[in-house]
């Protein structure tokens, strides 16, 4: 059976790109504020601007029921204790869910309800699904050595709500310790 083209695309698992994919790309100077220890962050930006993470999205329509999906690539590494992270967001219709299909890699994904508070720090295993309940802030962390991919999909009319991350910031930080990864309260928090 002959697919129809804008239906079928193809993705590259290493380069974590899908066909016809918008790119967006992620550098450290882009994740000013995102980190605890503000002068781990100035000494490495003073060393360069790595990419820290990328995703590549498609958005096939915007109607009712309608859905978006990208493939997202998190490098991995730390600014002092913290491992390198994604901004995280809300999104922008609260009550969107999202599903997260982990591909490869080790990290996890940093959950908080924003009215009720409740945290939870998910692991992400490559061959592992995450369930992102709306209403829920969302962050992913890599907690290893090597690039983490993972797949999202969410309803088209989701949105994204960067500014009330950015305005509040995670109550909560993913540090490694001599024990692993941990959650810790982050000092920060207004
Ligand atoms: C989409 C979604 C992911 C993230 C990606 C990058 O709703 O949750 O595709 O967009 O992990 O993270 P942010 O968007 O927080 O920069
Ligand atoms: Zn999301």
């Amino acid at each position: 059976m002959k697919h129809l083209p804008e239906l079928h695309s193809q993705f590259d698992l290493s380069e974590a790109r899908i066909d016809r994919g918008q790119l967006v790309e992620r550098r450290l100077s882009d994740l000013a504020g995102c980190f605890e220890d503000e002068d781990s962050f100035a000494k490495s930006l003073a060393k360069g601007n790595p990419l820290i993470y990328q995703v590549s999205s498609q958005e096939p329509g915007n109607g009712l029921g309608d859905m978006h999906f990208g493939i997202g690539m998190l490098m991995p590494g730390r600014i002092g204790d913290e491992y390198y992270l994604t901004k995280g967001h809300l999104h922008e219709s609260r009550e969107a869910a999202e599903v997260y299909i982990c591909l490869s890699g080790t990290g996890a994904m940093l959950l908080e309800h924003e009215q009720t508070g409740d945290v939870q720090l998910v692991p992400m295993t490559s061959h592992s699904f995450v369930y992102v309940p709306g209403y829920t802030a969302h962050r992913t962390v890599n907690t290893g050595i090597e690039p983490l991919r993972y797949i999202g999909v969410y309803p088209a009319n989701a949105g994204h709500d960067y500014q009330t991350i950015a305005k509040r910031g995670f109550r909560h930080r993913v540090v490694a310790t001599t024990d692993g990864p941990q959650l810790l309260l982050r000092e920060s928090h207004s």
